[in-house]
């Protein structure tokens, strides 16, 4: 009777448990699952999702976007000029990734500084999931990002949707 009572007493606190521990384990796969990330943002036509590790020394973001183009986000700077950006598409089922960064309204590739990124495209929506080194990017508990999309499978023509936020961790 005790042991069946203490079950009854754990047992949601043991669900709960899975619960964050799937969240904070969850695959960097391109596919964005419920409960996934903890702040989601709209803007532009893109659902925007941000997360740190449960030690906070990684950063995880994504952007999903009606289109089957390209998607991008960028980071450390308001602006394209001075942002890491990482670029996808999807063609033919493989995903095409690109590191930039950027110059004035353009951009170029660097050196890639992301630990992790999967892109998908499935059902005309296409995403881009990118896990990066938190200390590198946020300034204090806030992160700078960009975010664009853009129609064709390349990664020169302008974007159809963009939008800068702060995001507070
Ligand atoms: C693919 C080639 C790209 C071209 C040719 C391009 C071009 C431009 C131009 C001409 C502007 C200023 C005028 C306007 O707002 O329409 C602009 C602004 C902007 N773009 Fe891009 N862009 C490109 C890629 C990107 C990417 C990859 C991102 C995000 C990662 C981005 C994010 C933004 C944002 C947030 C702004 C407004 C802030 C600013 O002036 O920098 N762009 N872009």
């Amino acid at each position: 009777m005790k042991t069946a009572f203490r079950a009854l007493l754990f047992a949601p606190l043991l669900a709960l448990a899975a619960g964050v521990s799937a969240a904070q384990t969850a695959p960097l796969d391109g596919a964005v699952a419920d409960g996934e990330y903890a702040i989601i943002r709209e803007a532009s036509g893109m659902r925007l999702g941000f997360r740190l590790s449960a030690d906070a020394s990684t950063l995880f973001a994504s952007v999903t976007v009606r289109g089957t183009g390209w998607v991008a986000l960028g980071f450390g700077s308001p602006k394209m000029d001075g942002a890491r950006m990482v670029l996808a598409y999807v063609k033919d089922g493989t995903a095409q990734f690109t590191e930039d960064l950027g110059k004035g309204w353009t951009h170029a590739p660097t050196e890639p500084f992301a630990l992790a990124r999967a892109a998908t495209e499935k059902d005309g929506w296409t995403t881009l999931e990118v896990a990066l080194p938190a200390g590198a990017f946020l300034k204090g508990p806030t992160l700078e990002v960009i975010a664009a999309w853009g129609r064709n499978d390349d990664f020169r023509t302008k974007h159809s949707g963009r939008t800068s936020l702060s995001v507070g961790f």
